[in-house]
């Protein structure tokens, strides 16, 4: 049988990134000593105020079909939260719920590209951006940001890839892998050059409040922007949501009017009882993330602490959310060879950051989604597994 060419647009280098994790997951299930680092959902539960709010929907019969975009109650409340976030003004209208930030992505990409068009992607990016985003037809054209320079976006790299057939630019800020959050010179290049060719950007801010010593600000408040700007945000990772798949869009009108045309025969709607516990946690909003916030912060600082003297071995301290990139270029191997080495021999896994990116050749990310005790567990087999390759150099050479 024929299938669409959709399949292979979907399809790709990316999803076999995730091979490692899988096989970490059905080695600790086997019961095998395994530390998984190769994903980014949280070990902590939800909230118990929020699981009960669904509960309690759950109960009153809340189990009925509800508006494709959301309802009136909640997309007022996620305006008022992203308009304090993003400092533009927002309302409900402004708003459509959609299953997570992933689906989010998907769906706004299929409303503002199509064949012929290329999307600018600042890269390392997160693992789906490039089956999202040609999902909808278009060519995906990466922006390097090299190690070099710290993973930063610089105005002269993307002036450079822009063409007539640009139509938007999207990012993720803070980022994933690189824990970079784009400063006010990065957002200003990405700006002029939106304006200067009439580009969509689309401001994936996921990770917006779990930063650390900064604040991340976003794209949409600068002057000419909101009117071209999409923010996808989630409660995935900023309330230990990712399970409960809520999500949202927050954009032109006109956009979310498309949007509910599309997500009427992809999604039709969430569920009644989750949307009584998104709003039971925008209620609680920053009393949650607070604790988030410090608790990866805390994290981070173990892992820098617990991997500062192993030789061979780099950490890039991230920014904001729940990840670290490892340089292992003084090792000599490849980042594949050394992920895959590391859960072999060492019982932890990571995942190959080549995978977002080319920038990131010779770079491992771990995350921190594992209690402290774990956390340092994993730093010692790492430094055990990097010593074991430091005898091995010796003894070749
Ligand atoms: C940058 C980025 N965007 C989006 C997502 C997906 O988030 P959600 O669970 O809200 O779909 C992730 C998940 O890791 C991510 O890292």
């Amino acid at each position: 049988m024929q299938y669409s060419s959709l399949v292979e647009r979907i399809a790709g280098e990316s999803v076999s990134a995730w091979d490692i994790h899988y096989a970490a997951c059905a080695a600790q299930a086997r019961g095998e000593d395994v530390i998984v680092l190769s994903i980014g959902d949280p070990d902590f539960a939800t909230d118990a105020d929020i699981c009960e709010a669904a509960i309690r929907g759950l109960i009153d019969g809340d189990t009925h079909y509800t508006p494709v975009t959301g309802r009136l109650e909640l997309r007022e409340a996620i305006a008022a939260k992203q308009q304090r976030l993003a400092g533009i003004p927002l309302t409900a209208e402004h708003v459509t719920l959609v299953a997570g930030a992933q689906n989010g992505l998907y769906a706004t990409a299929m409303c503002l590209f199509e064949a012929g068009d290329e999307v600018l992607v600042p890269e390392p990016m997160y693992l789906t951006y490039s089956a999202s985003i040609q999902a909808s037809g278009a060519t995906l054209i990466p922006i390097p940001q090299p190690s070099s320079g710290d993973f930063r976006l610089t105005a002269e790299a993307l002036a450079e890839l822009v063409t007539p057939r640009t139509r938007g630019i999207a990012l993720a800020t803070p980022n994933n892998p690189t824990g970079n959050i784009y400063n006010a010179a990065e957002l200003a290049a990405v700006a002029a050059l939106a304006q200067e060719h009439d580009l969509w950007v689309l401001s994936d801010e996921v990770y917006g409040q779990l930063t650390y010593e900064q604040p991340h600000h976003s794209i949409a408040a600068l002057p000419g922007m909101a009117e071209r700007t999409v923010l996808i945000n989630s409660l995935s990772k900023s309330h230990a949501m990712t399970g409960w798949r809520v999500g949202w869009v927050a954009g032109p009108k006109t956009l979310i009017g498309h949007l509910d045309n599309l997500l009427l025969c992809m999604l039709y709607g969430l569920p009644g009882f989750i949307q009584s516990a998104a709003l039971k946690a925008l209620e609680l909003d920053e009393q949650i993330v607070s604790k988030a916030r410090a608790l990866f912060r805390r994290r981070r600082g173990l892992v820098v602490q617990g991997l500062a003297d192993v030789p061979l071995l780099r950490c890039k301290i991230p920014e904001a959310g729940m990840f670290m990139l490892l340089d292992i270029r003084g090792t000599g191997l490849t980042s594949q060879q050394f992920a895959w080495g590391l859960f072999e021999h060492g019982g932890v896994s990571v995942l190959d950051a080549e995978a977002f990116g080319a920038s990131c050749r010779g770079f491992v990310r771990l995350s921190f989604t594992v209690g402290d005790e774990a956390l340092s567990e994993a730093c010692k087999r790492i430094a055990a597994y990097v010593a074991s390759l430091s005898v091995a150099i010796e003894i070749s050479s």
